[in-house]
């Protein structure tokens, strides 16, 4: 069971992330972030996830720098944003990221999307990411987006496994099927828009954070960790950050579990993965 914000999920290849990570996203600017981050830093967040289409990432590397937590103690994700899918796009990429970052390396490196790629593609963009791990600039490399077709051609088609899978997934679109699949193959789910981007207004959700004393921010991320699905939710207001982390003091029972993956209706917040062209 996970007890605390520092906890880790042990990945395919040994490397440890914290199940719980910081969202960094903005779909406006806000000009919080850095402060954001530099908060959770200091309450204990210790995985922090950007994109290179987020525009964020020198942000992100100065709240690094700024927070006075060792580096190695802390687990950075960036992606490749794939409106191309080659090596040499997303080496080039990944070289422009770390500049940003100001990092010499890097904990978790994923392809954003899998878009209209061909399987010679995905393996193409795929093989980068392996040589990055091999030579040891990033400890761990994974996807986002990838449904099963998707992440089949990576597991039939490369010698190393996608160490994690990160996409939407709220009590609306539970991902079963799809974390099944990663479970069998010991891929991690990490969840984006976990918190169905603020829209908490659910009657169930509402009805058990009654029950247990609790938000229903939190009584979904503690259904993600009960489920074994590492979770990402954003925020740059101090209340939510502290908020969305106090979730170690209590656990959900079974038929409440089952009750928030009945309320499960496909509905998504973000692109569709299998129409989406980055
Ligand atoms: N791989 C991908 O393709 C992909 C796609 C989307 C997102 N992501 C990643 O996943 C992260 C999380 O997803 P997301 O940002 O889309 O959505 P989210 O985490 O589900 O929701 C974020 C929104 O919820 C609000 N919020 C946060 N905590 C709250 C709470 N306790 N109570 C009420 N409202 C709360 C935030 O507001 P304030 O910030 O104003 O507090 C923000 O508006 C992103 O930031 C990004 O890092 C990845």
């Amino acid at each position: 069971m996970v007890n605390n914000l520092q906890d880790s999920v042990t990945l395919n290849n040994g490397v440890k992330m914290p199940w719980l990570g910081l969202g960094t996203m903005e779909r406006t600017i806000s000009n919080k972030s850095i402060d954001a981050i530099k908060y959770a830093i200091k309450i204990g967040y210790r995985g922090i996830d950007t994109a290179s289409a987020y525009g964020n990432e020198a942000d992100i590397g100065r709240a690094i720098k700024e927070s006075g937590v060792a580096r190695e103690e802390l687990f950075v994700t960036t992606k490749v944003w794939n409106k191309t899918h080659s090596s040499d796009f997303t080496l080039t990429s990944f070289d422009e990221s770390m500049k940003k970052l100001g990092l010499d390396y890097l904990d978790l490196f994923l392809i954003h999307w899998p878009g209209k790629a061909s399987d010679e593609e995905l393996l193409d963009t795929w093989n980068a990411l392996e040589k990055l791990y091999r030579d040891g600039i990033v400890r761990a490399i994974g996807v986002a987006n990838f449904n099963i077709p998707h992440l089949k051609v990576l597991i039939e088609g490369s010698e190393i496994k996608p160490m994690v899978n990160q996409v939407e997934r709220h009590p609306l679109l539970n991902q079963k099927e799809l974390h099944a699949f990663c479970i069998e193959n010991n891929i991690v789910l990490q969840a984006w828009s976990p918190l169905m981007l603020g829209n908490l207004d659910n009657p169930l959700l509402v009805e058990l954070s009654k029950n247990y004393k609790k938000t229903p921010a939190q009584i979904i991320l503690r259904w993600d960790l009960q489920h074994g699905v590492s979770a990402i939710p954003k925020s740059v207001t101090p209340s939510r950050i502290e908020e969305n982390a106090n979730i170690f003091d209590f656990e959900l029972s079974e038929e409440d579990m089952q009750k928030i993956d009945a309320l499960n209706n496909g509905q998504r917040f973000g692109p569709d993965p299998d129409t989406f062209i980055p």
